[in-house]
């Protein structure tokens, strides 16, 4: 009997470079999340998804990969990945890699000797080559746009033209045709055999691009995560490559899985990449992208919980990660974003499906968004012409002691490469750790009771009628969450055991549960 441990699990995302680092070289290493596995066990968490690890020349943190099955020295070995997989699953604890598909590194050999073999050549066919437009041949070939800035596409000497949908560095695959796809499959294979749990499949919309590359004719293109509909995303003929994936992943013991990291105009598209015969999960950014406020929260739980049911699938909540602004910080930064952070975490570790904890949310850490500008790596800085400060914000470094500077991520004297905030003394597990109502702690008492209290069984939820700006759903066997998002405090009948809550609750005469504003909590009715 399969355990289908990916349809409840909760997924911890490791940013590998701003975890833990090992050798005091600045950069979170393999060797270092392996030191940390006790610290993952005790949080509870049941999978970790590790970012990209490969070799590669870092043009956008490692999703520039130029060899598939090797480890970057940056980050270790490949024995070093080898025992991080075997400790983690002597910890009971899953390990989900990134795979790339979409685009390789410019320094991947294919990419060089489509370089080298010129316009027309074979080699040429691995990727997207096409002549430009104009009467020389020195406009793109059509509008599309990177989703890092500027076109996107980059002339070579001999004239032709490559795609690359986000950076230069990173060109795109040609998925028509077969010694890409062939590849790809033995890649997969090559990680199973290791003994990974499964991919999560980057750019999963993107691999496909419309028969003839038709322009968009709008200047105004893709986001990461985007409802536009584009001849370059979510194309039909994308899936044909999961169902492939999915007997593949099938002919492996052990359960393992494709995660889809996937764009889709709607629901109803983007739970076409989890249907039976296709991937597992896929992450749900629009959950991510909801704002704090009542009917937009329920109406995309919702939306999210009928679209997966309708394939069978379980839903996925995400609210951060490593592309995203910290979430204390969308919902206000100081006391009062960490309040609804808190609160968000038991919103969502409530919600039947799988959950995402990208690294450092159980911190509350915020968003770095003063940076020093000569640290800036993301490409997007760059490409935006200096206007937009891009993504390292809500990657620097895990602080894991209270000491400065770099908080025990290396050591002691070393600079971490990008640096830590003065003030995040205060936020490192170990102050945390000394503190019961810290939010580390809050999450650990959360995902244990996740996983062992009886009210957290079943797949399924209701909503139960509530006072305004309160959510109140329930699951299939009567764990009730309450979320106050509004500005008052809200009084609630009486619970009959409190199982947890963000922050502090008072009780009425009666009993009632009063609910302070962006408060959650966890009862049995
Ligand atoms: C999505 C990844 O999460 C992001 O970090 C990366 O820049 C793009 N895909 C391109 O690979």
């Amino acid at each position: 009997m399969p355990s289908n441990w990916w349809r409840t699990a909760v997924i911890y995302q490791i940013y590998v470079r701003s975890f833990a680092d090992s050798n005091g070289d600045g950069n979170g290493d393999l060797p270092g999340v392996r030191s940390r596995l006790p610290y993952l066990r005790q949080l509870g968490v049941d999978a970790i998804w590790l970012t990209p690890f490969y070799v590669s020349p870092m043009a956008d943190g490692g999703y520039d990969v130029a060899d598939h099955r090797d480890v970057d020295p940056m980050f270790g070995t490949l024995a070093d990945f080898d025992a991080l997989l075997h400790d983690a699953h002597r910890h009971s604890l899953r390990i989900i890699i990134d795979l790339v598909p979409n685009h390789t590194s410019n320094a991947h050999p294919w990419f060089l000797a489509a370089l080298a073999a010129g316009s027309g050549a074979p080699a040429r066919d691995r990727y997207i080559f096409r002549p430009g437009r104009g009467p020389h041949g020195e406009q793109p070939p059509n509008d599309w746009r990177s989703v890092f800035g500027g076109p996107a596409w980059t002339r070579v000497p001999d004239g032709d033209w490559y795609l690359h949908l986000f950076a230069p560095e990173q060109p795109d695959l040609n998925w028509r045709n077969d010694s890409v796809r062939e590849e790809f499959r033995s890649i997969l294979r090559f990680w199973l055999e290791r003994g990974v749990d499964g991919f999560r499949i980057d750019v999963a919309h993107g691999l496909i691009k419309a028969d003839g590359l038709p322009d968009v004719g709008s200047p105004v293109q893709a986001e990461l995560i985007g409802k536009q509909e584009l001849p370059y995303f979510d194309q039909d003929d994308v899936h044909e490559i999961y169902r492939d994936w999915r007997k593949l992943l099938d002919s492996y013991p052990g359960e393992r899985i494709g995660v889809a990291e996937a764009w889709a105009p709607d629901n109803h598209r983007l739970a076409n990449y989890i249907r039976p015969d296709e991937l597992h999960q896929a992450f749900n950014f629009h959950f991510l992208g909801t704002p704090w406020q009542a009917e937009q929260l329920r109406s995309v739980i919702d939306e999210s919980l009928a679209t997966a049911d309708a394939v069978g699938a379980p839903t996925v909540w995400v609210l951060s990660n490593h592309d995203s602004t910290r979430r204390v910080t969308r919902y206000g930064d100081g006391p009062h974003g960490v309040r609804r952070a808190r609160a968000a975490a038991l919103l969502m570790l409530a919600l039947p499906g799988s959950a995402y904890v990208y690294q450092g949310d159980e911190l509350g850490l915020p968003e770095v968004s003063d940076l020093p500008d000569d640290v800036l790596q993301d490409p997007v800085w760059a490409r935006s012409g200096g206007t937009d400060r891009g993504r390292d914000g809500c990657r620097v470094p895990i602080p894991w002691t209270d000491q400065a500077p770099t908080y025990g991520f290396g050591e002691p004297t070393a600079t971490s490469w990008l640096p830590a905030p003065p003030t995040w003394a205060a936020l490192s597990v170990a102050s945390q750790d000394a503190d019961a109502a810290s939010i580390l702690n809050l999450y650990r008492t959360a995902l244990h009771l996740r996983a062992s209290a009886p009210g957290f069984a079943g797949e399924t939820m209701r909503w139960l009628d509530g006072p305004r700006n309160t959510l109140l759903l329930q699951r299939d066997h009567g764990l009730v969450c309450a979320v106050n998002v509004g500005a008052q405090s809200v009084t609630l009948r009486p619970p009959a055991q409190i199982l947890c809550a963000s922050g502090p609750v008072d009780r009425g005469p009666m009993g009632e549960l009063i609910l302070p504003a962006d408060t959650a909590a966890w009862y049995q009715s």
